[in-house]
């Protein structure tokens, strides 16, 4: 759609000049089927980091099922769905939250089309330059699947935070989500988290055996981000509304959390010049040429 690449062709135009240096990374969260755990964790990890003085915002991207609003008991004015359908500019949007976390809630929208899609991707995309050195890192949190809108910016982001558990049926979905990416075009680097593990043991067997069939079949960059305990205080945080890192900051889940802040923040995933929202207009651009 040759009418909506322009203003972003000009738009890369301006930002591609050397000068400005501050990059915010952007990072997808995705599972193949629901219920894994996605919210919870990046919830819990941005709040971590928010805790270690990163500027860190979650978007919440699971429109109709959005509920990052209800894990902090917050109520939000507005929601991303807002934002996609032109009515408020991402940075009214977002809300502030404990440790300086800020975020935006999915709204209770039924998920766009093809075409409103390509349109919202636009949007989210000038709404996210317009922030660019804002925040270190952006999370998106995705609903379970494979939405037009979940597809493009997934792709687009740098990282795919992918979130399994060790039952088959998890590991099944999400080889089929990156499978089905991988046929559609290229992937970003993904970062694999198991969740609701018994034990490291079982965490690290769980993604080798995933990641054995991935390098076998697919040609994909992944890297073990984490393991995750399974651990009674992730449902009592749900519960009280008090995310769990700071309702239960001894619990073994809240470890958990700062062992995956470590990692996400170790050499390898450093920005570069192909990462942040800089590279996120270069290949928005390429994609829509
Ligand atoms: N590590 C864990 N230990 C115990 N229960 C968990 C854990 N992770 C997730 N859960 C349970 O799974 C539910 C769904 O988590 P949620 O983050 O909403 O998943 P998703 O965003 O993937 O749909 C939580 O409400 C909680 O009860
Ligand atoms: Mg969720």
């Amino acid at each position: 759609m040759p009418d909506q690449a322009e203003p972003l062709r000009q738009l890369i135009k301006e930002q591609f000049s050397p000068a400005s240096l501050k990059q915010t990374r952007l990072v997808a969260v995705a599972s193949g089927k629901g219920g894994v755990g996605k919210t919870n964790i990046v919830l819990n990890l941005a709040l971590t980091l928010a805790a270690q003085g990163k500027k860190v915002a979650v978007l919440d991207g699971d429109f109709g099922f959005s509920n990052i609003d209800i894990l902090l008991g917050l109520k939000p004015e507005y929601s991303l769905q807002d934002i996609l359908d032109g009515k408020v500019t991402l940075k009214k949007a977002l809300m502030q939250g404990p440790h300086n976390l800020w975020f935006v809630s999915g709204g209770a929208g039924i998920p766009a089309d093809e075409t409103r899609s390509q349109k919202a991707v636009s949007r989210l995309a000038n709404e996210l330059h317009s922030m660019d050195g804002e925040f270190d890192q952006i999370y998106i949190d995705f609903g379970a699947g494979f939405g037009a809108l979940t597809e493009e910016m997934m792709r687009l982001c740098d990282d795919l935070l992918l979130v399994v558990t060790p039952e088959n049926t998890s590991l099944a979905d999400a080889y089929a989500l990156l499978k089905m990416m991988t046929i559609r075009g290229s992937v970003p680097q993904v970062q694999l988290v198991v969740n609701r593990v018994a034990s490291f043991v079982e965490g690290s067997a769980t993604a080798e055996r995933f990641m054995l069939v991935v390098n076998k079949f697919l040609t994909i960059n992944l890297r073990i981000l984490g393991y995750v305990l399974e651990d009674t205080a992730v449902s009592r945080a749900v519960n009280r509304q008090i995310p769990f890192v700071i309702g239960e900051p001894q619990s073994a889940v809240t470890k958990c959390m700062s062992q995956l802040a470590k990692n996400s923040l170790s050499e390898e995933l450093k920005v570069t010049d192909e990462h942040g929202i800089k590279a996120f207009f270069k290949r928005f651009f390429k994609r829509n040429s």
